[in-house]
């Protein structure tokens, strides 16, 4: 029989999830089928109540129900715990499932397309909410050197500090107290794009060799990724490939086999 899955959000109508999945489940040769929901605000438990009561197996969970979907939860993940949020819902029975693979996928990304290994690295993390939260401790399994987290509000980079330095090393501070320092790798978390900002990065930070992770994809990475080069990154990339990466994690999760991100990213890219 042919599974039922879905990607539920507000707004959900330019969400790329369904394309990814079809792609996921012809390379994979998995029988199911995967929609787009969108729910009103404050329509999310009914949404998913509706979803299950028509055979839903699984949902990837977007702007803004990420909380709403941590708190339907019966069950949830280590990395979703520490993120707060979660994204992914594998349904069976009575039970909920609820996971987050976002840190997952940018930890993937990194290693795997882009060959970029994390131990030993020094890592900045730019950006308190809850894109950098979902991303700290997958990095920081990943064995780096240290993650400094920087933001404009400082209080909410102090916080992330205090809740993640028990699993490794940690600091926080604000964009000012950067100046002197050298990063191998700097993740942009922040929504400074959709204000057409950049975030203020004093300059100089890139090591020999950096890498530029912008979470951000599509019209907003221009910006960003022309000051990462002028500044000395060596590398720079935006976020499609975490994104896909994070639904072959959720896809996982729900079916028991891996998708082969590469052909979909290159297939998004061609448009
Ligand atoms: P998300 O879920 O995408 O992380 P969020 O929780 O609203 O969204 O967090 C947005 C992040 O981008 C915050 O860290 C925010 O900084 P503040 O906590 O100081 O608001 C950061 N941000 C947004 N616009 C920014 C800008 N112009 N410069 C620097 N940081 C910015």
């Amino acid at each position: 029989m042919t599974d039922l899955y879905a990607v539920i959000g507000n707004p959900i109508a330019h969400s790329k999830s369904p394309r990814i999945h079809a792609e996921f489940a012809r390379q994979t040769g998995e029988d199911l089928r995967y929609e787009a929901i969108l729910a009103p605000r404050d329509g999310f438990v009914t949404a998913v109540a509706a979803f299950r009561a028509a055979g839903g197996k699984g949902l990837n969970v977007t702007v803004p129900f990420k909380l709403d979907a941590f708190a339907l939860a019966t069950q949830r993940t280590e990395r979703a715990v520490q993120a707060q949020a979660v994204n992914t819902l594998k349904f069976d029975g009575a039970n909920a499932l609820g996971d987050n693979t976002d840190g997952a996928g940018l930890v993937a990304d990194l290693t795997g397309r882009l060959d970029f290994a994390l131990e030993g690295k020094r890592v900045l993390v730019m950006g308190a909410g809850g894109a950098a939260r979902g991303v700290i401790l997958p990095v920081l399994r990943q064995g780096p050197a240290s993650i400094a987290i920087t933001n404009r509000t400082v209080e909410k980079a102090r916080a992330l500090e205090y809740q993640f330095s028990r699993f490794g090393p940690v600091t926080s501070g604000g964009y000012p107290e950067l100046s002197g320092r050298k990063f191998d790798l700097v993740v942009n978390a922040t929504s400074a794009a959709l204000a057409g900002e950049l975030p203020p990065l004093p300059p100089g930070i890139f090591a020999p060799g950096a890498l530029a992770y912008d979470m951000t994809y599509g019209p907003h990475h221009a910006r960003f990724e022309a000051h990462a080069f002028r500044d000395g990154a060596a590398r720079v990339t935006d976020g499609l490939g975490m994104l896909v990466a994070q639904a072959a994690e959720s896809f996982l999760l729900w079916r028991g086999v891996r998708p082969d991100t590469a052909p979909v990213i290159d297939l998004l890219r061609g448009g």
